[in-house]
């Protein structure tokens, strides 16, 4: 149908559609992991709070094997394995579970997020909730759909509205997120931290949360979520500027008209 459409080039959806499946077997084996968790071994990373276990690392390596076997000279960026390099436009950019923190601890928001990127730009993006059997998914040109379903952000004037997505590392100083904070809830805001940015910027999409703010981000964190905003209408702010790809960036994402009032709560 996209293909009659013109709207995007045969060796992209193909790729969508392999993500489609790939997605679906990578959630079912996370899923599978998150029932029997007390037997996973939990290590933290550089930074306090940011957690890994082997559910992570083994998802993220099903994710790259189906891909390679598929197409082997793409370009892939996984939050464990890092930089793979290839030999043409396309670079995968994966995050095998995000959400980590939640899924060790019995959570259940947390998702697995997988976008393409050719050259500069995001050709498609998917986020799967294996909990909620919930599969996000947007084609550059073609809308954003939740299983198969379209959907758009909200259309709203006011951030009175709904509940705004914040999030926060120990990457940055806390300043800045307790500065959108104070700006949110003195305009009459509320807001929601679920511990899965990819999620939360899925739910923008789909019109649950009215936005999705988070100081500073990395790529496979947020690049699906990007796509599915913009193609379900919202706005987003210049995440890939600046070397946002290898080192992450503030990410700013909502409904339209509440984009620029937003945006200035961010400003320190
Ligand atoms: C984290 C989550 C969290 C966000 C962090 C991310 P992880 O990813 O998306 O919501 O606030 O910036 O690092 O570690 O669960 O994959
Ligand atoms: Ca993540
Ligand atoms: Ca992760």
């Amino acid at each position: 149908m996209f293909l009659e459409k013109g709207l995007v080039d045969a060796e992209v959806v193909a790729r969508f559609d392999l993500a489609k499946n790939v997605i679906k077997v990578a959630g079912e084996l996370a899923l599978d992991y998150f029932q029997r968790r007390e037997e996973l071994v939990i290590e933290t990373k550089t930074e306090p709070q940011d957690v890994v276990s082997i559910a992570d690392k083994n998802v993220e390596q099903v994710i790259l094997q189906q891909i390679q076997e598929a197409y082997p000279v793409d370009n892939f960026l996984g939050e464990e394995q890092g930089i793979l390099k290839g030999d043409n436009d396309y670079l995968w950019v994966v995050d095998p579970i995000d959400g980590t923190s939640c899924f060790v601890n019995g959570l259940p928001s947390w998702c697995i997020s997988i976008a393409l990127m050719q050259q500069d730009k995001i050709a498609f993006g998917l986020v799967y909730d294996p909990n909620a059997d919930e599969l996000f998914t947007a084609l550059s040109g073609a809308g954003c759909q939740v299983n198969g379903k379209a959907v758009k952000a909200l259309n709203i004037d006011s951030v009175q509205a709904g509940v705004m997505g914040v999030g926060t590392s120990h990457r940055v100083p806390s300043s800045h997120c307790l500065h959108f904070l104070q700006g949110l809830l003195d305009e009459g805001g509320m807001f929601i931290r679920n511990g899965s940015g990819a999620l939360m910027l899925a739910y923008v999409a789909a019109g649950r949360l009215i936005g999705y703010y988070e100081p500073h981000i990395n790529s496979w964190d947020c690049l699906a979520g990007l796509i599915l905003v913009q193609e379900a209408g919202g706005s987003t702010n210049q995440f890939l500027e600046n070397g946002g790809l290898l080192e992450g960036n503030s990410i700013l994402v909502s409904a339209k008209d509440i984009h620029h009032q937003l945006d200035h709560f961010t400003r320190l």
